[in-house]
């Protein structure tokens, strides 16, 4: 009797059918899928197999689904995991010194004029193997981590040769190999024009000699570039551009940082990606971008640390509706900030981001960014399995809160990384 008994109330759907076993299930959860609003989702279950969200439910009317691995949120808030789509992470030394020298009234520009700024840490970084290069990188993208950032951008651009800029990649590449995250990766060498040369002489350099052998072995996603009155023009953008697309990379532009070059609607109209900094955008830049689907990515670390004042134009890149992402730019020069949560909340209240616009541009706009956003940046069936689970009592109050704050468990392809 006992044994009919127990046969009739077998949990008939987690022991007849395998395939409705899922490999992870997370429920009970306040789930914000972020695929376009900040809004709570009716559903609170999400399960997950082969590294991808496979369905969003209710758990209410389907009853918790079998999995191998049953999480009970408890009411936590379910987020994707963040993007930091804009970085240069990957470096030797520091330029502290350089620091009080900027306090002392000495900007930017003239630190970079008199052979000090980027090129300083491209002297550390020439002096570096790889191993030196990842281990002093690694604390800070820790950092990132430690916020609920799972897929990060690094650039190159400290190395300004051929064998440096590929040993930088290659350090990244080792990242990429090793890290439970999507690392991004973006040859920056026209960082700035290395001192005893031309910029038409290093441009040839890049053209001829760099770029094939970095799409030879496959060591970059995209291609980036500084234009700006102390770096490139837009000439030599458009030509880099065209050699980068040949090789099928993908394009982005440091632009209107320090003045108005109009760097990004030329990058825009060329197919960039994404143009980046943006204080000195105009009207008609935005207009342009807007045209074309270039997103603006905001990087209020850098503003900040320059203090800078003139800001970058949201009002214009709301009316020509050009996807805002927001990036934690972390270099040693304008922003020895590894923290994308900063960011976040240097764009409320430094650039004036509402908390959808600042929260979408640290996950959809920022797959956006990086041309990601089909498997990327938002809780859908069918994108990748990159979420975190947070104690919070909504994502705005990741804006509110400014230090202290990092999610209680995260997911990479399904596979809990902390
Ligand atoms: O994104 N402006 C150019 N590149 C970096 C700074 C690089 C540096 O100063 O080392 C940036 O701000
Ligand atoms: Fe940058």
């Amino acid at each position: 009797m006992t044994f009919l008994f127990t046969w009739i109330n077998r949990p008939v759907k987690q022991h007849s059918d395998q395939q409705s076993v899922h490999d992870l299930v997370i429920h009970n959860a306040r789930l914000y899928p972020m695929s376009g609003n900040i809004e709570c989702s009716e559903c609170d279950q999400i399960a997950i197999d082969n590294g991808l969200i496979s369905s969003i439910s209710k758990s209410q009317s389907e009853g918790v689904l079998a999995a191998r691995t049953s999480i009970d949120a408890q009411q936590r808030v379910l987020l994707p995991s963040f993007i930091d789509c804009h970085t240069h992470i990957v470096y030797a030394g520091d330029r502290s010194a350089e620091h009080n020298q900027r306090l002392r009234g000495v900007d930017y520009a003239e630190i970079h004029a008199s052979g000090g700024g980027i090129y300083a840490t491209v002297n550390a970084v020439r002096k570096a193997d790889e191993a030196e290069l990842i281990q002093q990188s690694m604390q800070r993208i820790q950092a990132l981590q430690s916020e609920g950032v799972t897929t990060l951008e690094i650039k190159s651009g400290y190395g300004l040769d051929t064998d440096n800029e590929l040993k930088m990649l290659g350090a990244i590449r080792t990242l990429k190999q090793n890290l439970p995250m999507n690392i991004v990766s973006t040859f920056l060498g026209a960082h700035t024009i290395p001192k005893n040369t031309t910029q038409n002489e290093y441009l040839d350099l890049i053209i001829s000699e760099m770029l094939p052998l970095i799409a030879k072995h496959d060591l970059a996603d995209a291609v980036d570039m500084y234009v700006e009155n102390i770096a490139f023009d837009n000439a030599a953008m458009t030509q880099l551009f065209k050699a980068a697309q040949d090789l099928k990379l993908n394009t982005r532009v440091h632009a209107e940082q320090l003045s108005h070059m109009r760097a990004a609607e030329t990058a825009a109209s060329l197919g960039a990606l994404s143009a980046d900094h943006l204080e000195y955008l105009d009207k008609g830049g935005a207009r342009v971008m807007g045209e074309h689907g270039c997103v603006a990515v905001l990087l209020p670390n850098a503003f900040y640390f320059l203090q800078e004042t003139r800001k970058p134009p949201v009002a214009s890149l709301r009316k020509h509706k050009v996807s805002i992402a927001v990036a934690s730019d972390t270099n040693p020069g304008t922003s020895p900030i590894p923290s994308l949560l900063t960011a976040l909340h240097f764009s409320v209240h430094l650039f004036g981001l509402d908390c959808q616009e600042a929260l979408l541009g640290i996950s959809l706009n920022a797959a956006k960014a990086l041309g990601l956003q089909q498997k990327l940046g938002s809780l859908e069936v069918g994108k990748q399995a990159d979420l975190a689970l947070w104690d919070i009592p909504g994502p705005e109050f990741l804006c509110y809160q400014l230090g202290g704050l990092g999610p209680d468990q995260v997911w990479h392809k399904g596979v809990m990384c902390r």
